[in-house]
């Protein structure tokens, strides 16, 4: 794993952020976007590049990790629309692009299934974002998921159901189930990039990073990713160990990347 320390929330969106356009502009990618909180600085930034510098999302295909069973599309608190709230609606990245799962789908186990042939379809994704929960969860794949899993439908856990609450008039209007990509699914991306900000995920990244591989932490599965790059701030990286180590691995990847080589 690269693990990057950053100052600010800010700062991480400008790594990630740079790490997916280095993709979109080598033409016809596709990426794997998340919603939450974690990503929106990275999407900020992404926003400003295509405004202020060009950055064409307009052969870039899209696929959402996850959604909520029970909310359409249109609903306030879809990840549906809150995607298209957080990023697509401000990019040139065509809607017919956006592929997310339906959680209204009349028949949801088809409709899962259906997300992952597009994913396949589509060619797997070459970038995939993510965050990771408080439990260690990456998409909505909850301590105890396989890590060989698919895109399936889900329970959320009582942990995931009050983080979430926030976005809710009333918590029990949280949605109980999800559609989510499989931690086997998400494993088959080409870069794996994972951002997370503040004290609350501190936890979390010590065990993905420094922990041992296990359904009870999901997100430790990204060890045996070949690419998987963790952008964290000073508060979400505070528990890790091996801190040192980390800084001089970053700093010399930088001074490879300034002699020419690449990510
Ligand atoms: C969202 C998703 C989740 C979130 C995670 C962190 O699409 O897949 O894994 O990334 O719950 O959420 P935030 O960023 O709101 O702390």
């Amino acid at each position: 794993m690269h693990i990057v320390v950053r100052e600010s929330d800010e700062e991480v969106g400008r790594y990630a952020a740079d790490v997916i356009a280095q993709i979109v502009r080598r033409g016809g990618a596709t990426i794997g976007l998340a919603t939450g909180s974690s990503p929106m600085s990275t999407y900020a930034e992404l926003i400003r590049l295509h405004k202020e510098e060009g950055l064409s999302f307009a052969d870039t295909q899209a696929f959402t990790l996850d959604e909520y069973v029970g909310l359409a599309p249109d609903h306030e608190q879809s990840y549906h629309k809150t995607i298209r709230d957080a990023i697509v609606d401000h990019i040139d990245l065509p809607l017919s692009h956006l592929n997310t799962p339906n959680g209204v789908a009349e028949n949801l186990v088809a409709e899962a299934e259906r997300h992952e042939s597009n994913i396949r379809k589509a060619g797997g994704v070459d970038v995939q974002l993510l965050g990771i929960g408080n439990n260690g969860h990456i998409g909505f794949n909850e301590p105890s998921s396989s890590l060989a899993s698919r895109t399936r439908v889900e329970s959320l856990t009582q942990s995931t159901i009050d983080a979430n609450a926030r976005f809710f008039e009333n918590p029990d209007d949280v949605p109980r189930l999800c559609i989510t990509q499989g931690l086997g699914t998400i494993m088959e991306c080409g870069v794996a990039l994972l951002v997370a900000q503040g004290e609350s995920k501190a936890d979390a990244i010590a065990a993905m990073v420094e922990g041992p591989v296990t359904a009870s932490c999901p997100a430790s599965v990204l060890q045996f990713h070949p690419h998987a790059i963790v952008v964290v701030d000073e508060a979400a990286a505070s528990k890790l160990k091996d801190r040192a180590y980390y800084d001089l691995a970053q700093a010399n990847r930088e001074r490879l990347i300034a002699n020419g080589g690449t990510l």
